[in-house]
């Protein structure tokens, strides 16, 4: 190193010499043919595009998408009960009840056309704005490409230009074989190949007050409440709460109107056999989760507002002690997460003999429920974010970062064959998920996350 740096100085030394008993002098002139870059202007280009970026989100797509959905689930809703109406037209008279009933629907649909039109309106704004603003950035780097002299962009797009050619020249060659696997007992689905979405996110009737919850779709419901949705909140202390409340349709759900209301479990608190943790399910009019204080699952029964406990086995974690966790932040009171698929409720938990591994046991339903089938995993549940069911298979999730969860992990009950390798991604909205459960009746994972009810298809194979 220190050689080559000598060399040139004891040469420029002896130039200088001579050129110094001559008498000569010698003047240097560079000139650069080509203009400066103009950093400035890349600068601001650059921060421009980034402010368009953090304006432009998903959520302002999502917000109209959801909406949408809103309006198309509520038109048929109300088609129903107008004709309805119109079957029971008593000659003259129309049912003031049934009359009531609509005048709540038209409400609730007017109030969701205005939203929409004021969010459609801002929009359009947004996009007007960002186009012109796009239009003038696209100018820019245009003017800025000039400056490529070397060509260097423009030899990077033709590569990106060659690789594309090559992969779909090799995607042609070699067509994606899709798996079959067998059906799995009554599931009328075969293999799980990805979830797309968020579908619905919304912040529900009570935003950002209640961190912690779950909310989802009885699968099992009583006639004529095919449509309605549950939500659990932990009211009290982030960790347990002693009602459920009920809407009649995923709209009302989203504008936040609960029409039955409330179902309490008992009036304090929490206390005896009150909901501890947010992993709950709600299952042929009945709510499934932790009892406060126990080791054992609670049953409630929504009709006769009645709780039946079933004890788990000895040596089950609770009470904070085997939650799901993320890297260095674990999800209190999340022992035990029950479930839904199409074959009924499971519950997913860990003892001290399991060394804080994952086990799944069936509940059979009965008076009382039952513990039936348990299954063993190797699987660490502190390394889990959460888990669900879906078809008799148990998929279990881990945090990747704040914009993704990976699920990583499934084990099928009916052929006992376990995969580490799923690697199918949730793109969440926010960071943390603190209840996931799989509903079979239309296919969707509905999940809670700080705050917002998320939910997301399932692409079954
Ligand atoms: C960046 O935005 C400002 C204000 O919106 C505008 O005046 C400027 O021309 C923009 N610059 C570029 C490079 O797009
Ligand atoms: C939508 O909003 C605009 C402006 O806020 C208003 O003029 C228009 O009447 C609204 N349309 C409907 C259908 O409510
Ligand atoms: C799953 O869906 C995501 C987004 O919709 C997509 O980017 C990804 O490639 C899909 N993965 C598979 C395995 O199909
Ligand atoms: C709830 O109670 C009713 C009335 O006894 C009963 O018919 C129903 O099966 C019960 N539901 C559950 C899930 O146990």
């Amino acid at each position: 190193m220190m050689l080559y740096v000598i060399v040139p100085f004891c040469a420029l030394f002896t130039f200088t010499l001579q050129a110094a008993t001559r008498d000569v002098k010698c003047t240097c002139e560079l000139t650069y043919s080509e203009t400066a870059f103009p950093h400035g202007k890349l600068s601001t280009a650059e921060s421009n595009a980034s402010k368009c970026n953090s304006k432009i989100t998903p959520q302002k797509t999502l917000e109209l998408e959801r909406l949408l959905l809103g309006l198309e689930r509520r038109l048929p809703q109300l088609q129903e009960d107008v004709s309805m109406l119109e079957k029971e037209n008593d000659g003259e008279l129309y049912g003031a009840l049934s009359l009531q009933v609509i005048e709540n629907e038209m409400k609730d649909i007017k109030q969701l056309i205005d939203t929409l039109n004021s969010t459609t309106q801002e929009n359009l704004h947004l996009t007007t704005d960002t186009t012109k603003q796009l239009e003038d950035l696209k100018a820019e780097m245009q003017e800025l490409e000039r400056y490529d002299t070397m060509q260097v962009v423009m030899s990077k797009q033709d590569n990106q230009r060659l690789k594309t050619d090559l992969d779909q020249c090799r995607n042609g060659l070699h067509p994606t074989i899709q798996p079959t696997e067998p059906q799995h007992g009554k599931c009328p689905h075969r293999q799980f190949l990805n979830i797309t979405g968020p579908r619905v996110y919304t912040k529900g009737e009570y935003p950002g007050s209640y961190m912690y919850g779950a909310w989802g779709r009885d699968p099992k419901p009583q006639a004529g409440k095919e449509n309605w949705y549950w939500l659990v909140l932990m009211t009290s202390s982030n960790r347990y709460s002693n009602y459920v409340r009920l809407y009649s349709s995923l709209s009302s759900l989203i504008v936040g109107v609960s029409v039955p209301g409330n179902v309490q479990i008992h009036s304090s608190n929490p206390t005896t056999n009150t909901v501890q943790g947010p992993n709950v399910v709600l299952y042929g009019e009945a709510l499934y989760y932790n009892c406060y204080n126990q080791d054992a699952v609670c049953r409630f029964n929504l009709t006769t507002k009645t709780v039946t406990t079933l004890q788990l086995p000895k040596g089950t974690r609770f009470n904070s002690k085997g939650n799901f966790c993320r890297l260095d932040e674990c999800y209190p009171y999340t022992d035990l997460d029950l479930a839904t698929d199409e074959s009924g409720v499971w519950v997913i938990y860990t003892t001290t003999q399991d060394f804080g591994n994952l086990v799944l046991s069936k509940l059979e339903e009965g008076e009382p429920p039952t513990l039936g089938q348990t299954w063993h995993t190797p699987v660490y549940k502190q390394g889990v974010t959460n888990t669900f069911m879906a078809c008799g298979v148990l998929y279990a999730t881990r945090y990747i970062d704040k914009h993704m969860e990976e699920i990583f992990y499934s084990f099928d009950t009916s052929t006992g064959v376990e995969k580490f390798n799923i690697g199918i991604f949730i793109h969440k909205m926010s960071p943390n998920i603190y209840a996931l459960n799989y509903s079979p009746v239309d296919q969707m994972l509905h999940a809670y996350c700080d705050s917002h009810m998320v939910s997301y298809k399932v692409l079954f194979g």
